[in-house]
């Protein structure tokens, strides 16, 4: 079965063809990240207008690469939501004009769902059950999959999502956005002892999570430390933050793999590029002998493969969308 999948949630354009659920024949993604640079943050009227101007080529180039036209496909997959809804509408749009000029089935995808495929993509021999820890710049849930798309969620964040306080955190010490790569490599060569933060919840018999009162933390230190003309080590601050987010990540994901007895732990969304949670991650796996895995940098991010991924697996599911679908901008998970 060859898939053409869209994702158009954020800010990245994206379009893939796929065959079957774990083999990418073409993964084309255009990102905006330099045009939303200069704001400090996604503008939503820019990325919608952003995708209008690239779906077609996108998609063009995507069917080129893979070596395959238009007729080729059998089905096409589109991310509904989660995400803004003229971003998603532009996707949307596309996807139901192709499905119904072709007469193939359309399947809208939820985005997060995407995100934990990625690694079905990336792990050939990937089967449920497993934990998975799904941190990105909207979501973080900690979720215990019982199928390819059955999926139980167990926790979430009470406030900030983790890439979000990544993004806040690193805007306040200067540094542009996405703010989470960054912090990641200046953590590597910071003091992570030098700022005491706290670990939120870390303790609370419970797998949700919370960040805003850790990003309003490192804020009260850097208002401190300049009200009293000391110096501010960039690397320190982003140390010792990223390894308050990951202590609670990492202990709260092992905490459920224990209790539902399971070897396999997965991680998925853009935060799983980050170096120090999948170190972190490896390093605990091998003391309580569970399999850590998660998906390249690049399907770790928006892309639209994951999309694909999820559609080829709900479809075989017997899912299927009608072409009235609509946009879901605050679609959660199951
Ligand atoms: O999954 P994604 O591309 O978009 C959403 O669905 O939200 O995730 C983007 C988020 C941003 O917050 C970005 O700062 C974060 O992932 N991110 C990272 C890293 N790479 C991307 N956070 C920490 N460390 C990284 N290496
Ligand atoms: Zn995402």
């Amino acid at each position: 079965m060859y898939i053409l999948a869209i994702e158009t949630s954020c800010d990245e354009t994206s379009c893939a063809v796929l065959k079957d659920g774990r083999e990418v024949l073409s993964n084309i993604i255009s990102s905006q990240i330099d045009i939303h640079k200069k704001f400090g943050g996604v503008v939503p009227e820019i990325a919608s207008r952003k995708h209008i101007e690239s779906i077609n080529n996108i998609l063009q180039e995507a069917l080129d690469k893979a070596g395959v036209t238009f007729k080729d496909i059998d089905l096409v997959a589109v991310t509904k939501g989660p995400g803004l809804v003229g971003a998603l509408l532009v996707g949307l749009s596309a996807a139901k004009a192709i499905a119904y000029g072709l007469d193939i089935p359309l399947i809208g995808v939820n985005h997060i769902e995407g995100h934990v495929c990625a690694n079905f993509i990336e792990h050939k021999n990937l089967e449920p059950p497993f934990t998975c820890l799904i941190v990105s710049g909207g979501h973080t849930y900690l979720i215990q999959a019982n199928g390819y798309t059955d999926y139980e969620m167990v926790g979430r964040t009470r406030d900030d999502a983790a890439g979000e306080a990544f993004d806040k955190v690193a805007r306040s010490i200067g540094l542009p956005y996405p703010g989470g790569p960054m912090i990641d490599k200046l953590a590597k060569v910071g003091n992570k002892d030098r700022i005491p933060l706290p670990r939120v919840i870390i303790d609370e018999n419970t797998y949700d999570f919370s960040f805003s009162g850790l990003k309003t933390a490192v804020l009260n230190y850097l208002n401190q430390a300049n009200q009293r003309g000391e110096e501010i080590s960039k690397e320190d601050v982003a140390a010792s933050f990223q390894a308050a987010v990951l202590d609670v990540l990492v202990d709260k994901s092992f905490r459920l793999a224990k209790e539902r007895k399971s070897d396999k732990i997965v991680i998925a969304g853009g935060v799983a590029a980050n170096e120090g949670l999948r170190a972190m991650m490896e390093e605990r796996a091998k003391i309580e002998g569970v399999k850590i895995y998660y998906p390249s940098k690049i399907l770790c991010t928006d892309n639209a493969a994951m999309v694909g991924s999820a559609g080829y697996f709900n479809y075989i599911s017997g899912k299927k969308s009608s072409l009235g679908m609509k946009v879901e901008p605050n679609l959660d998970l199951r």
